[in-house]
């Protein structure tokens, strides 16, 4: 048996009536080597060795997919195909773009995370070489209800004779036997992919969010995606598609964003509150079309930090109330924390270099309120905000969220 999972005929004995009551005493053992150990020994009585090895491996997969899949427990996987497959959440955010889309090609299906979403609105041809993930793709999307709008079709992506379609999407492999391709690679190269939009008018491809925006062609827009704080992915969506030249997009909210990059408003000093963006922003260029939308500016020309005269709630930054703003000065802000009672400290840094576990060491603040220290830079100064959360109501805020509508 492959190290990453089952052979087709082994995954279509899994699926046979045996393999299913197998599949189903092993997802019921507890989490635990020992249960385990006493269960597998159990069941290689009644199952040859090779299936129960298997059914293990499903259950454990079901139980590591539960993060990424609300019917995880009614789905297979190979550890790899598991691994690069796109979560629920953010799948369901893409395929919405593509909804009046007939039919559309999902390449590189793997076991079908983005499939799911797509076939929920659209006829899906599903492509991948390996033929088990392929074949769990297909299942996985009858666990949603949408096996029906689904043609499987193993083979290389870049051989297969595709038919007419509306659309074509590829999420190409970015890592192969485990290892992250060297250098941002992709299997299928990027190139290839973009290449597509030679044959068809929609194309999106979804790839690292580190990915090199010079590589992009002129007219396509890069989405970039983040659920809360951590950015996930960047999708490139073809001219047909594009609205801008970048998008940001925060999930679960689902809130977009989108503007000139080179809209830049005048910095100026900190003011009563600040707003940290989040990285689907500052990935997307986005700083300066934001601080322009919240009545904000940068603290400097080239840190994303921004200021606010007024609270301002939006998707699109934390917010934070400055109680303090001042130079970079260990003994000047040692103070500054005693003086707000502050304890338990978030050290925050951009645009200034500095060992923030020796920080916090030597500030050793004691107070009894959370706090966050922002070290940055102000007007090209290394510089000081102690700031606190101002928690859910910090008075009349204004709610920003779904700032610009997608076009
Ligand atoms: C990143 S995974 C796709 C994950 C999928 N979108 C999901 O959400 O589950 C990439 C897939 O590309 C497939 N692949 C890579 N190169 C291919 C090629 N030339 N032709 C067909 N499939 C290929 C791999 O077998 C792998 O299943």
């Amino acid at each position: 048996m492959p190290d990453d999972g089952p052979a087709l005929a082994q995954f279509e004995d899994l699926l046979a009536p045996a393999g299913q009551r197998l599949l189903a005493e092993a997802s019921a053992v507890p989490d635990d080597p020992a249960a385990r150990l006493a269960a597998g020994t159990r069941l290689r009585g009644s199952y040859p060795a090779d299936l129960v090895a298997a059914a293990f491996g499903q259950a454990e997969l079901r139980r590591r997919a539960r993060g990424k899949f609300t019917r995880a427990d009614q789905m297979y996987f190979t550890r790899a195909g598991l691994e690069q497959a796109t979560g629920e959440q953010f799948a369901r955010h893409r395929a919405a773009r593509f909804g009046g889309c007939g039919s559309v090609a999902d390449l590189c299906t793997g076991i079908g995370g983005d499939l799911i979403a797509l076939a929920a609105g659209s006829d899906v041809l599903a492509v991948d070489r390996d033929e088990v993930p392929l074949a769990m793709a297909v299942r996985n999307a009858a666990a949603y209800g949408a096996a029906g709008r689904v043609s499987p079709l193993p083979g290389d992506v870049t051989q297969v004779r595709l038919p007419p379609l509306d659309a074509v999407f590829i999420d190409p492999a970015r890592r192969t036997a485990g290892r992250r391709l060297a250098g941002g690679a992709s299997e299928p190269p990027l190139a290839w992919c973009l290449g597509l939009a030679g044959r068809w008018q929609r194309v999106a491809v979804k790839f690292a969010p580190g990915i090199d925006l010079a590589a992009v062609p002129a007219g396509w827009e890069t989405e970039f995606v983040a659920t809360g704080r951590e950015l996930k992915e960047a999708v490139l969506w073809s001219p047909a598609w594009a609205t801008a030249p970048t998008r940001a997009t925060v999930l679960p909210a689902g809130a977009q964003f989108t503007g000139d990059p080179a809209d830049r408003p005048t910095p100026g000093p900190p003011g009563p509150w600040l707003l940290d963006p989040s990285p689907a922003i500052t990935r997307a260029g986005l700083v300066g079309p934001l601080a322009r939308r919240l009545g904000g500016w940068q603290i400097d020309p080239s840190i994303a930090f921004l200021a606010a005269d007024e609270p301002v709630r939006t998707p699109f930054a934390r917010l934070l109330r400055v109680e303090e703003s001042l130079p970079w000065r260990l003994e000047l802000i040692t103070a500054a924390l005693a003086r707000h009672d502050i304890g338990p400290l978030d050290i925050r840094r951009r645009g200034l270099a500095g060992d923030v576990p020796g920080i916090h060491r030597r500030l050793r603040p004691r107070g009894s309120r959370r706090g966050t220290l922002v070290m940055t830079r102000a007007d090209g100064k290394p510089w000081a905000l102690v700031c606190t959360d101002p928690g859910e109501d910090p008075g009349d805020t204004p709610a920003i969220g779904h700032i610009k509508p997608r076009g």
